[in-house]
């Protein structure tokens, strides 16, 4: 008779592990959740200080912030055909206070205009269309225009005397020094300037009768990130 095999004795090593006490359990649980903590810890502040030169550097200083700004302009003491320039955003601001003459010869300027009808989006949308559309300014007497010729970004001379050294043809008006571009008493461009685009209009409207704001339209319309075509 063939004795059958006995099934081989288990030892100590090939025995599962016990379950872990209660005790053991709970000292684990506490352990994976402080090791979970401390990467997470570790890991926000590496992103916080990765991240501080990035935040920093998109936080506009305080002197963007100011040239940022709206400019108020007192305008009650500008004599007629007197000119004054205030800096706003970096940029020449010119208040015009413009004479009956000069506002009398607009009308008949459109055949040596580039633009007569402001077809170009030179100024903001509060301006007056229509056949008030030449004024380009909320009230015809002051003109409110940024002072950079749009050919190559110098800044127009104003010259309200008709004739002289710009000819017979020459009524008066903004010319460039630099490469000759001329504009009416409006700011739009004249047919043969090099500048493509009348003066751009800022956005600006009226606190009182007497002061203008210059940055912001104001209003109902509060488009005050309006730009125009070129400044
Ligand atoms: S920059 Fe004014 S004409 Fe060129």
């Amino acid at each position: 008779m063939s004795k059958t095999p006995e099934a081989p004795e288990k030892t100590r090593a090939d025995a599962a592990p016990p379950d872990p006490t209660p005790e053991e359990r709970r000292f684990d649980h506490s352990r994976r959740r402080f090791l979970i903590t401390a990467t997470s810890v570790v890991g926000a502040v590496g992103v916080a200080s990765a991240a501080a030169p990035f935040i920093g550097s998109m936080t506009p200083s305080r002197e963007a912030v100011a040239n940022a700004q709206p400019v108020d302009i007192d305008i009650s003491k500008i004599k007629p055909a007197e000119l004054i320039t205030v800096i706003w955003r970096h940029k020449p601001v010119w208040v015009l206070r413009r004479t009956p003459h000069q506002l009398g010869i607009l009308p008949s300027m459109d055949p040596e205009l580039k633009d007569p009808r402001n077809r170009q989006p030179q100024q903001p949308p509060n301006m007056p269309k229509g056949v008030y559309a030449y004024w380009r300014s909320i009230k015809k007497e002051y003109l409110v225009l940024v002072g950079i010729c749009t050919h190559l970004g110098c800044i127009p001379d104003y010259v309200p005397q008709p004739g002289g050294s710009l000819g017979p043809q020459w009524r008066g008006g903004f010319h460039c020094p630099c490469h000759g571009s001329m504009y009416d008493f409006a700011g739009r461009v004249l047919i043969g300037s090099p500048a493509p685009l009348n003066l751009p209009v800022p956005p600006y409207h009226y606190l009182s009768d007497t002061v203008i704001r210059v940055g912001s339209i104001g209003g109902a319309h509060k488009e005050e990130n309006w730009a125009p075509e070129i400044w």
